[in-house]
């Protein structure tokens, strides 16, 4: 692993090996030195509570310094395009950017989301993607457009705390939500839930579907870890006799460049996480990455229940991140 920016080319023993080490930092938390002597740049273009949070506790628990850098904000505004006459509000040009900063520091962290404006060039991931370019120290995706890996891991990390190592019977379930949200959360959940070999429902409305690249890469994991993925559209469905359910909203392909449009209202009732849907599963846990709309993803009733692990998935955000950064930062 040089840069984490997806899951997506991971051995098996390279997820395994993250997965290992998060839970055994997690069992003897302590201040260590892996970092010692070392700061790790926490770019964050957008918002987060837990992402901006656990890294920063994550490089002080490794002994290190986070740097954390708001451009546009507390630092200057970025021009990503090349060969660009600067004459506009941009002040600094990636390139220098990222190479300044892999003069100070042995890791830079980036939030990049989707401003869902144009599908085929945001499916790239070109942000991300040029952080890493210009980088000659490990690049970490604290979610881009199309990516959130940290988070996969800290889901997959909370699944193997409640079950162990065996292949579960995993429900993805869109959401109304009253915004269009990117697909990176559900992404990197369906690919990590393939790699790991579980038996993956992906639950949306019709025409909400996810990229047919990542589908496509998630289907070759699931058959290489003997897991298995199906699609519905029914709204029901996938909660029978289910082990997890992790309940997302996303924006399909067809919303972008089209700030005006929105999901449907006859969705909301329908697609909503409720009591009567959760006592169709096997007992099963409840998740969802956070910051979560109370009574329009989940009811109160399920996010307060015994079986809700939301809270455990935001903790384990810090777990993971420290393994990762140990695995990188040399
Ligand atoms: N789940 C997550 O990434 O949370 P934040 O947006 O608060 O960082």
């Amino acid at each position: 692993m040089r840069d984490l920016l997806s899951t997506a080319n991971l051995s098996r023993k390279e997820f395994e090996d993250i997965l290992r080490k998060a839970a055994a930092l997690k069992a003897d938390r302590r201040v260590t030195n892996e970092l010692a002597g070392r700061s790790v740049a926490l770019v964050f273009l957008n918002p987060s509570l837990r992402t901006r949070a656990s890294m920063q506790v994550a490089v002080f628990e490794l002994g290190g310094n986070p740097v954390l850098i708001e451009p546009g904000s507390t630092s200057w505004s970025i021009e990503y395009r090349d060969k660009i006459v600067m004459d506009g509000n941009k002040t600094e040009h990636i390139a220098e950017f990222v190479r300044v900063l892999s003069r100070y520091v042995s890791a830079i962290g980036v939030r990049t989301f989707a401003e869902l404006k144009d599908w085929e060039y945001e499916r790239t991931d070109p942000v991300l993607h040029a952080f890493a370019k210009y980088s000659n120290v490990p690049v970490i995706n604290l979610e881009s457009a199309m990516h959130h890996p940290c988070q996969a891991f800290a889901d997959m990390l909370t699944i193997r705390e409640r079950f162990g190592s065996e292949k579960k019977r995993v429900l993805m379930t869109w959401a109304w939500h009253p915004k269009a949200l990117p697909m990176a959360v559900p992404n990197s959940f369906v690919l990590a839930a393939a790699q790991c070999g579980h038996e993956l429902t992906i639950a949306h409305p019709a025409g909400y579907d996810l990229d047919s690249d990542l589908m496509r890469q998630a289907t070759e994991h699931a058959e290489a870890a003997g897991g298995s993925i199906r699609v519905t559209n029914d709204p029901h469905q996938g909660f029978d006799d289910g082990d997890v359910v992790y309940a997302k909203s996303w924006a399909p392909a067809s919303f972008y460049g089209r700030p005006d449009v929105g999901h449907h209202a006859s969705l909301r009732h329908d697609w909503i996480v409720d009591s009567e849907k959760m006592s169709r599963t096997n007992d099963g846990i409840f998740m969802h990455c956070l910051p979560v709309r109370r009574n329009v993803i989940v009811t109160d009733e399920v996010l307060d229940s015994s079986n809700s692990v939301v809270i455990d998935e935001a903790e384990n955000r810090l777990h993971v991140q420290k393994a990762i950064l140990a695995a990188l930062v040399k």
